[in-house]
């Protein structure tokens, strides 16, 4: 099952906010239903939304519109992860060097999205390869598959671990309110027979207390100059919990991911996301309608709780500094 297909005129993008229970897809046709997805969560994960941006740019110059004004309203349709920026601007000088030949523009994306999947599969090895025994893994939010290229960046280093026979179990984080973990991540490791159990977010301290997990591995939306990085909402509560109990935390992410032109993460900008996703379950209303809600898609963990990122490259400490062993 494709998740993001590119279809000549259009793009196929598998709806994500159906899953597990239902398979179904939203047809683009134009760059303003690539954005409208991007921005309803149709399709979600920082590199997976880079990719469709540069689909969507690619669907703008097949239909001869206005590339630039196209960019800017790709660029609005979610503030924190930066490969948005990052494969809006790898399109534009590709439309500048080629002015927008439309078969040009079709064959770059297809390559962004190519490579994302090659770079993918790198870091699955390089991840897998900083553990020697079997080890049992807690992951936060959903960074497979769906929120990439295909194969995913945290959860491609537990593909990798599983497939080199060196995983126990994944624990993964439910991830309230939008539940990547428990429909997304879950969905993925059950499809691909990985032992895994899904476990509300407040319940990682006591896992971790009572010895279960060996280390923490999540993607990210946006790293800074000095390891600063924004993760989905709940990302700096499982790095401080790792560091209280010596627990290596990990950042799987490829080069897109990195936004040195940051010195710090306090510059990120930070997603806040409307009252209801927060205050409805399933249509019901779990919050009493005088109280207020705030609801932050993201948070920056500080870059020294980041023990490694793992990268297309090779493993990076805070500094990157690269490894020579
Ligand atoms: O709001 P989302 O679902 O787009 O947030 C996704 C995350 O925070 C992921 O962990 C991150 O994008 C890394 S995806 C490889």
């Amino acid at each position: 099952m494709k998740h993001i297909e590119w279809k000549g005129r259009a793009l196929i993008l598998l709806d994500q906010r159906k899953l597990p229970g239902e398979i179904t897809f939203v047809t683009c046709k134009t760059p303003q239903d690539v954005a409208a997805s991007i921005r309803n969560m149709v399709v979600r994960g920082a590199p997976a939304i880079g990719i469709t941006a540069a689909y969507a740019l690619a669907l703008s110059a097949t239909l001869n519109r206005d590339f630039h004004a196209d960019c800017q309203l790709l660029l609005a349709s979610r503030p924190t992860a930066v490969n948005l920026r990052w494969a809006v601007e790898r399109m534009r000088k590709h439309y500048d060097e080629n002015h927008g030949t439309p078969d040009a523009m079709v064959t770059e994306a297809i390559a962004i999205h190519r490579e994302d999947i090659e770079m993918n599969r790198k870091m699955g090895d390089f991840g897998a390869a900083l553990f020697e025994k079997p080890v049992t893994i807690l992951t936060h939010c959903n960074a497979g598959a769906l929120a990439t290229g295909g194969y995913g960046t945290a959860l491609g280093v537990i593909r990798s671990l599983f497939r080199q026979e060196r995983l126990k179990e994944v624990f993964a984080d439910e991830t309230r309110p939008y539940l990547q973990g428990a429909r997304l991540t879950a969905f993925e490791l059950a499809e691909a027979g990985i032992p895994h159990r899904v476990i509300t977010d407040n319940s990682a301290g006591y896992f971790m207390a009572k010895g279960e997990i060996d280390a923490v591995i999540t993607g990210a939306d946006r790293i800074a100059a000095n390891g600063d990085t924004a993760n989905k909402i709940g990302t700096m509560m499982v790095a401080v919990l790792a560091n209280h109990f010596e627990i290596p935390f990990y950042i799987a992410a490829p080069w897109s991911t990195f936004d040195l032109s940051l010195e710090s993460g306090i510059d990120i900008p930070i997603e806040e996301r409307g009252r209801n996703e927060v205050a409805f379950i399933n249509g019901k209303s779990i919050v009493p309608d005088s109280s207020p809600v705030a609801h932050i898609g993201f948070d920056v963990t500080p870059g020294r709780l980041v023990s490694g990122f793992i990268t297309d490259r090779g493993i990076l400490h805070p500094l990157f500094q690269e490894d020579t062993d």
